[in-house]
């Protein structure tokens, strides 16, 4: 599915005036590509990606999925897109301390209503490819970090997605736990034909990314179109 964010503008209020945190901000994502954002932190990366994941409405600009503009919908409409083709993969996205791994992935079938057995057989699948069949039953305390961040990004394809988000996945981890992680999202990417929106601090990613995008202050540039 093609993102399109087309010329979006964010404020957040900010005592008696308000900050703005997108400033203009135009981008287009294809099937089967990574886009990397980097920039600064308060640079606006993790609002961006609320606002591609329908999860902040933009004060001014649009956010087109596959040429389909998301402003008429209403919320239970959006949650609905959001629910059926986008994996959110953000840092407040937790695990749950007293499920197991393949049940942090179950519970997604289950707050969407779908059948639990199908629903487990496709997180094992998932647990597989993220190279985690042997810790499908181990808790979060049991796992490592990068272990950790591998099943939140399984948790996020649960949902078979055509938009994946993704939000600084190897802040946590060590420089080769971090390249796994990549790896990981970049085959997935290509595999599934996902369109990819990646920030990351980590300009050693960029080079796995088929696009690059910087912000500053709000604002976007493109660094490098392969
Ligand atoms: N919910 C919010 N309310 C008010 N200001 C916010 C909120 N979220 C982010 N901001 C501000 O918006 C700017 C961009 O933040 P953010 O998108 O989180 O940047 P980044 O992810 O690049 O660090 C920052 O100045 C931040 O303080
Ligand atoms: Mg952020």
């Amino acid at each position: 599915m093609t993102l399109h964010l087309d010329h979006v503008t964010l404020t957040y209020p900010d005592g008696d005036r308000r900050l703005t945190a997108l400033d203009d901000v135009s981008l287009t994502a294809e099937p089967g590509t990574l886009t990397a954002v980097v920039g600064p932190s308060g640079s606006g990366k993790s609002s961006l990606l609320a606002v591609a994941a329908t999860l902040i409405r933009p004060d001014a600009g649009r956010v087109l999925l596959d040429g389909r503009d998301l402003a008429p919908l209403s919320r239970s409409e959006t949650a609905k897109v959001r629910r059926e083709q986008i994996g959110i993969v953000f840092q407040s996205s937790n695990l749950l301390a007293s499920l197991t791994a393949v049940d942090q992935l179950v519970l997604i079938t289950h707050l969407a209503g779908g059948d639990l057995a199908a629903g487990r057989r496709r997180a094992l699948d998932l647990l597989a490819a993220v190279g985690l069949v042997a810790q499908a039953d181990k808790r979060p305390s049991e796992l490592s970090g990068g272990q950790r961040q591998r099943v939140t990004i399984a948790r996020g394809l649960m949902n078979e997605p055509s938009l994946l988000l993704v939000d600084e996945p190897t802040s946590a981890l060590d420089r080769e736990r971090g390249e796994a992680v990549l790896r990981l999202i970049r085959e997935l990417t290509t595999d599934r034909g996902l369109t990819t929106v990646l920030v990351t601090h980590d300009h050693d990613h960029l080079a796995s990314a088929d696009e690059v995008v910087e912000i500053v202050d709000g604002r976007t540039r493109q660094l490098a179109n392969r």
